[in-house]
């Protein structure tokens, strides 16, 4: 079952996670792929949510595919991002039966629980490049990088207003997951404020766990540095991502 944020929270997602934040790092996260595949123009991101960092990385490339597992979060993109084509389904399974210069997978990532599922979502990501492609890798915490933390955020426009705390812990150290807990007190219009609890179980793997899965999938993987950005620190934010290119 997804979390709330991605079903009935989503007309709330943008005042979690503001579009402008991704400018810096969406830019970051193109400039990588087109330094790998010079020329490129055709761009997949698997789990791109609500288009947020697609509205920045789609820049410099002529043609760009959207997907997510969340009609919702799909429905918000294609509003921001009219231009670009939107494919609901899962990342370990989907087949379009067409090939990419470049594939990314940001944060969606981090909800594959299981070596097994990640390996899948990279199998999908080779079929899905073209001889010579590369494929861009972010997950958000590595075993490696991660330190308990919380963060707060909050946000309000003319409709909603959210106050969330966000709480990453290890309930079960060793067991390759951890667990993101929010706490969301949410508004709309003049109405009575509702709190919810959401949890977000995501996978927690060793950096070489990342190579092993991603080069068993095909792939010469690189690890390089992200450019994380500055909020970010003190976080279980890793600063490396994963470079992955499918031989020409
Ligand atoms: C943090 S959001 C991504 C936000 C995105 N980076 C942006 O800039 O808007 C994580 C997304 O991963 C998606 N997701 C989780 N598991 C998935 C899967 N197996 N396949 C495709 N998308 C998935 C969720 O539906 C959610 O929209």
């Amino acid at each position: 079952m997804q979390p709330l944020l991605y079903e009935t929270l989503v007309p709330f997602y943008h005042l979690l996670d503001p579009l402008e934040d991704h400018a810096e790092e969406g830019a970051e996260f193109g400039d990588v792929l087109r330094e790998a595949v010079p020329g490129a123009k055709s761009l997949l991101e698997l789990g791109a949510g609500a288009g947020h960092g697609a509205y920045y990385v789609k820049r410099g490339f002529t043609e760009t595919v959207l997907n997510d597992l969340s009609a919702p979060m799909l429905a918000r993109s294609a509003a921001l991002n009219p231009d670009c084509a939107h494919v609901e389904g899962d990342m370990r399974t989907l087949r379009l039966g067409r090939s990419f210069d470049v594939v990314l997978i940001h944060d969606a990532i981090t909800y594959l629980t299981t070596p097994d599922a990640l390996g899948e979502a990279a199998a999908t990501a080779f079929a899905h490049l073209r001889p010579g492609g590369a494929a861009l890798l972010v997950p958000d915490c590595t075993v490696e990088s991660f330190v308990e933390s919380h963060e707060d955020h909050s946000g309000d426009d003319p409709a909603r207003s959210l106050r969330a705390l966000a709480w990453s812990h290890d309930p079960v150290p060793g067991d390759g997951m951890h667990v993101v807990d929010f706490a969301f007190l949410l508004r709309e219009g003049a109405g009575e404020v509702q709190a919810l609890h959401d949890r977000h179980v995501h996978g927690l793997y060793p950096e070489a766990t990342w190579l092993e899965v991603l080069g068993g999938a095909g792939f010469a993987v690189e690890s390089v540095r992200r450019p994380l950005p500055e909020e970010y620190r003190g976080g279980p934010y890793t600063e490396t991502m994963f470079l992955c290119r499918k031989a020409p």
